[in-house]
């Protein structure tokens, strides 16, 4: 896909409809299956994967069941035939997720494709296992809604959870509020993630999620960067943060000082997690470049979520702009694809 940088805009700003597409989206090919299982995996990479990791957070406190991430060529030893397993690539090709549901053909698992096309398509219409076919000729991190919504629709299809419509709706009306404070028209001192994409030009960002709450945004963030503004970033969470990085703020100290520090809030968190981030915020005062907050919004997890993520997506694309640099192509990721092919 070849996109100028105004595409991406275009593309961050039609996410909200992308929620929608999906509330209208058939899963009736799904539900043939079975409504019980010991746990469920999420395989896929990269943009294909975060969908994965935010069902992982979304279901902790609604299913009695695991569900795990797989980034990698084989399933964890515990899959078998009372396992769901979600295969999700955007392009269809991924070669460690095609291999990853060959093992879950080998186990017995259930399961389910989520892609545009290409032989993981192929491969689950011969099994006859369900594909769900999601919108093509967008790149993967710009599909994030198509990416995750319909695995959790599914779920919800499957009744191993409720609400997830419902949740999705507020998901769509907090973005499409949110979208007119953060869009292009909207100037720095009154745009946040134009703001932020100022503190973090010339720097190296250092996202803080909490682990409850804001795990996958932060995660989402450092991607975002990465891919939107190739620049590095770096991602990690509360309160495990409080017992290692936080002590590696003292040398070099012209490194440190080139550190942009964002903190991704949940007005939910932990009473004790808000302790920990003004104690944090202290400790780093003077020692780095710059320390900014941005909170989240709406009431479900699913919302505040991706309005966390929603800020990081437009501020990487406005860094990618800082940098001159346009957004959309990632071509070292397709190198390393031919070069692996
Ligand atoms: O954002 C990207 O382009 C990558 O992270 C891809 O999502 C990743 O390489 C996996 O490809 P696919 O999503 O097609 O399975």
């Amino acid at each position: 896909v070849e996109m100028g940088p105004e595409m991406m805009f275009e593309f961050l700003y039609n996410l909200p409809a992308q929620f929608e597409g999906c509330l209208k989206m058939d899963f009736s090919k799904a539900s043939g299956l079975k409504k019980e299982y010991a746990n469920i995996v999420v395989t896929g990479l990269g943009g294909s994967a975060i969908g994965g990791d935010i069902l992982r957070c979304y279901c902790q406190s609604r299913l009695p069941i695991p569900v795990v991430v797989n980034r990698d060529y084989m399933l964890p030893r515990f899959v078998g035939p009372d396992s769901l397993v979600l295969a999700v690539s955007y392009s269809g090709n991924t070669e460690e997720t095609l291999s990853a549901y060959e093992d879950a053909r080998e186990k017995g698992a259930s399961i389910i494709a989520f892609t545009t096309g290409g032989k993981l398509a192929e491969m689950a219409a011969l099994d006859g296992n369900p594909v769900i076919t999601i919108t093509g000729g967008l790149v993967p991190r710009a599909a994030t809604g198509y990416l995750f919504a319909p695995l959790v629709l599914v779920l919800e299809r499957l009744g191993l959870v409720s609400g997830a419509s419902e949740d999705v709706k507020e998901t769509v009306t907090v973005l499409t509020q949110l979208r007119e404070e953060i869009e292009p028209g909207r100037e720095e001192d009154s745009n946040r993630a134009r703001f932020i994409a100022g503190q973090l030009y010339q720097r190296i960002p250092v996202i803080w999620g909490c682990s409850s709450t804001s795990e996958v945004a932060a995660m989402r963030w450092k991607g975002q960067i990465n891919e939107n503004a190739k620049a590095p970033a770096y991602f990690n969470v509360f309160p495990e943060l409080n017992h290692n990085e936080i002590v590696g703020f003292e040398v070099p100290e012209d490194l440190v000082k080139k550190l942009a520090v964002i903190i991704l809030r949940d007005p939910d968190d932990h009473g004790r997690i808000t302790k920990r981030i003004e104690i944090t915020k202290d400790i780093l005062q003077g020692k780095v470049s710059s320390v900014a907050e941005v909170e989240a919004r709406g009431n479900s997890f699913l919302a505040k979520t991706y309005s966390l993520i929603y800020v990081g997506d437009y501020a990487s694309v406005y860094l990618a702009e800082l940098y001159g640099i346009n957004p959309t192509p990632v071509q070292v990721i397709d190198y390393l694809k031919a070069r692996m092919a």
